[in-house]
């Protein structure tokens, strides 16, 4: 059985749908948020799962915080941290620390995109499609090996919003499987190229459809 830690900033619907996928081989053992009224920790409380608050403002830096919050983590010796909106820049220490079992998931077809306000960066930049991205975390924000990415179409009156619900879809389809290819060992990273195991069907029926 895989530990998986995940991280949370606020509604936690990525994380929700990780848990309610029940994934083969998988346990969540702990979902930690930076934020006190972050809506998701209520929602993993009612569900049964172990939960945390780090706050971020009790904590005289970057530094001291990645420290306390890895010490956290640690205590569940997790084989697999998932960032699933968790809102923080990390240190290099913290990404080092726990290289190759760190994920994230980012709302823009990366490497566009990377930071914050993804969908109206897009929709200002004229973009036809756009997406999400779950990718290894680096010490790079946002720029680590690929797992896999899901697009969606960008509409004529799309508003932010509008985009931010359609890629969100997307989202909680992509992130348990991501998580799920993890525990199932399918993901070798060579480079900065994450060759998934589990993607060649996927990959094929993109092509057949267009
Ligand atoms: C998601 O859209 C996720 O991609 C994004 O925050 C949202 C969290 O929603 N993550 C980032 O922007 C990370 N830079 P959720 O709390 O409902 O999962």
């Amino acid at each position: 059985m895989k530990k998986i830690v995940i991280l949370i900033s606020g509604r936690g619907s990525n994380m929700q749908a990780v848990v309610e996928a029940n994934i083969a081989q998988a346990e969540v053992v702990a979902v930690i948020s930076n934020r006190a009224d972050a809506a998701g920790l209520q929602w993993a409380e009612q569900y049964g799962l172990a939960t945390e608050t780090i706050c971020h403002q009790d904590y005289a830096g970057r530094e001291a915080f990645d420290t306390a919050l890895m010490a956290r983590i640690d205590a569940y010796q997790p084989d697999l941290v998932v960032l699933a909106g968790f809102m923080r820049i990390l240190t290099p220490e913290f990404c080092n620390h726990y290289a190759g079992r760190l994920i994230n998931i980012h709302p823009s077809l990366l490497p566009a995109f990377p930071g914050l306000h993804t969908h109206q960066r897009a929709l200002d930049s004229g973009c036809r499609v756009a997406g999400c991205t779950i990718h290894f975390v680096t010490a790079e924000l946002d720029c680590g090996p690929i797992i896999a990415q899901g697009v969606v179409p960008v509409l004529g009156n799309d508003t932010a919003d509008a985009l931010a619900q359609r890629v969100l879809r997307v989202e909680h389809e992509l992130l348990p499987q991501a998580v799920a290819d993890f525990v199932a060992g399918k993901l070798v990273v060579e480079g900065n190229r994450v060759n998934n195991l589990s993607m060649a069907d996927i990959d094929d029926s993109i092509f057949l459809k267009n």
